[in-house]
């Protein structure tokens, strides 16, 4: 949560500084600030709002300086306000700081600083940071840092200026992530690599218990007890152009419609179309573990947690073993058994995401092997894992996940196919067969969406609709769950997904003239029991819109409106039925005119728990 982002060089670094923001803000976008050392003096700027409204504060108040350090917030302790508004200052402000996550001792830090006579402005628990570093402060800005955060419990990524030891930013890192830019002249510091891209290539993670000092001419690492540490210089292999809209109105659009591609590029050189083998041995997983053990267990949230149920139903059809899918918040909270027969999958597009990443590390403990499948491979979990399935989604902006589910979901598709020939449980024949019908999938996906015409005129007719059902049954009730997700998240709708056979213990009470029912029904092995719950639909008045394959006209015949997919089989149909419910969500929360990219209170890398 929250972005952090600095820099420091031989010219003005605002305008890479609010940049930057604007490529963070997924991460949080209820305030923003920046402060710069414009001399001897630091100048600061903050709003409640957007980055775009810091940007309109400095046209008005502009800023200028050779070393700064800016941050995009999404609250925690204390609400969206300027006061509350990072970078935040020591009493006397000549230091200013940012930080990413929380303080768990803050209460009792701020008691002790204000007895020692700090004097407090804000409602945050950053600001003890920024107090500590003052106390703290003998002329050396990371001497200074070192001491603080001997003192801190929680969660920080930190970085910090000061005008009495300038020419530097010292950042201090222990949990949520910080990666380091080597430019030619100026050296950056931010949350994520997509800011850094029009800059340099050259990047060094930090690890959990490391501080760098950044200057002009590099950087160098220390732990946080002072010792030097030699750190790798990795080269970035994601284009700046990925992260552009590229004619889109709408990251999320874009997202949508590289779908397809996503699918092509997870499942190249993953898969023999001779042999109908799939090759996992970039997971770093040896095939033995795949044999050896008797459950599988998916770590995950939102709407990665979606995907991981996906991917059970392919794991017990495939396998045949037992799975069970986790929301990583709760798993925490429980007694839950695992042993060395377990293997853990932690599902998580960021890495990032704090619940999912404790009880990724949690599970290490016990289990046989923990694999995260992800879409960043220097994230936390890729780190913490045994081994990585990666998505190849490329940079996913939009803060309502698309492209990086149906990565998800291919990637879990081939897992669940290498499980299962690891293991011997698929015939040759079949295994050939399903690697095939696979690799068609793009293909159709294509297809679903040459349509979006049709869905974009769909959702504006239902745009006064208040109240969804999302219904779908087996492989496609997660889909009805994450259809109902969209929804909520970006368009405000009120949606509610549920397992087709669920109806009628509760939901159809709420059936009624005012209620549209959103139903997948594709031909597979619980078509008929859908067309049921579409018919129990209908006797009450309800509003029945339908995802089916091209050539039913059963669908069409009940459905005001069916939103056609191919022909597929029935394992792989939710790569397409989910396309139109992704659409359907995209086109009617454009239509309300609201921020797509950025639904209110929402943020794209949940890092605190
Ligand atoms: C946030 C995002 C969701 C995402 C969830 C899990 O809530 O808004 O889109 O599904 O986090 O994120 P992860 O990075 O772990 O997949």
């Amino acid at each position: 949560m929250c972005g952090i982002i600095g820099c420091i060089g031989l010219r003005d670094v605002v305008p890479d500084l609010v940049e930057g923001l604007r490529r963070l803000e997924y991460r949080g976008y209820d305030s923003a600030g920046i402060a710069v050392l414009d001399g001897d003096e630091i100048g600061r700027r903050r709003v409640k709002g957007k980055v775009r409204d810091l940007e309109e504060d400095l046209r008005r108040h502009p800023l200028a300086g050779g070393c700064g350090i800016a941050h995009t917030r999404w609250a925690t302790h204390g609400r969206p306000s300027e006061d509350n508004a990072h970078p935040h200052v020591d009493c006397s402000g000549t230091i200013a700081l940012v930080h990413n996550g929380i303080v768990e001792n803050y209460w009792s830090l701020k008691e002790r600083l204000r007895g020692e006579g700090h004097v407090f402005r804000t409602e945050t628990d950053t600001e003890v940071i920024v107090h500590l570093v003052e106390k703290y402060f003998r002329g050396s800005l990371e001497g200074a840092v070192r001491a603080a955060v001997a003192e801190l419990e929680g969660a920080f990524a930190v970085a910090c200026i000061s005008s009495r030891d300038p020419g530097k930013i010292v950042v201090a890192k222990n949990g949520p992530p910080a990666v380091v830019g080597l430019g030619s002249g100026e050296t950056f510091i931010s949350s994520d690599i997509t800011p850094l891209l029009s800059h340099t290539r050259r990047v060094s993670y930090m690890d959990d218990g490391e501080i760098a000092v950044l200057t002009p001419a590099g950087v160098r690492f220390e732990t946080f007890a002072g010792a030097p540490v030699e750190k790798a210089v990795e080269t970035l292999t994601w284009e700046p152009a990925m992260i552009e809209k590229r004619g889109f109105e709408h990251f999320m659009a874009k997202e949508i419609f590289e779908q397809a591609d996503v699918v092509r590029d997870t499942l190249k050189s993953r898969v023999s179309l001779e042999s109908g083998r799939v090759f996992l041995d970039d997971t770093g997983i040896a095939p033995a573990v795949f044999r050896e053990v008797d459950r599988v267990v998916f770590i995950a949230c939102g709407t990665s947690y979606h995907a991981g149920l996906v991917g059970k139903y392919l794991l017990e059809t495939l396998a045949h073993v037992p799975v069970d899918v986790e929301y990583a918040s709760e798993l925490r909270s429980r007694d839950f058994a695992m042993d060395r027969r377990t293997l853990v999958l932690g599902i998580s597009q960021s890495g990032e995401t704090a619940d999912t990443l404790a009880a990724l590390r949690a599970a290490g403990e016990k289990a046989r092997a923990v694999l995260a499948v992800t879409n960043n491979l220097n994230s936390s979990m890729a780190r913490a894992a045994d081994g990585i399935l990666d998505l190849h989604a490329g940079p996913e902006i939009g803060v309502a996940a698309t492209k990086t589910f149906v990565g998800q979901m291919a990637a879990l598709a081939l897992f669940a196919l290498g499980f299962a020939q690891a293991r011997e449980a698929l015939g040759a024949g079949e295994s050939l067969a399903l690697v095939q019908e696979l690799q068609r999938v793009p293909h159709k996906m294509d297809r679903v969406l040459g349509r979006a015409g049709d869905i974009e005129r769909a959702a504006r007719r239902y745009l006064a609709c208040e109240h969804y059902l999302f219904l779908g049954r087996w492989i496609n009730f997660p889909i009805a769950l994450e259809g109902a997700l969209k929804l909520k998240e970006i368009s405000y709708t009120h949606a509610e997904g549920y397992a087709g056979g669920e109806m009628k213990h509760g939901p159809i009470a709420l059936i009624d003239e005012k209620m549209t029912t959103l139903a997948i029904v594709p031909r597979d092995r619980v078509y008929e029991k859908m067309l049921s719950n579409i018919a129990e639909v209908q006797a009450r008045s309800g509003r029945i819109l339908a995802v089916a394959f091209e050539d039913d006209a059963k669908a069409r015949a009940v459905a005001e409106e069916v939103f056609p997919i191919p022909e597929v089989h029935q394992l792989f149909s939710p790569f397409l039925t989910v396309l139109p419910l992704q659409l359907f969500a995209y086109y009617s929360a454009a239509a309300k005119g609201l921020d797509v990219d950025q639904p209110r209170n929402l943020a794209k890398s949940v890092t605190v728990e």
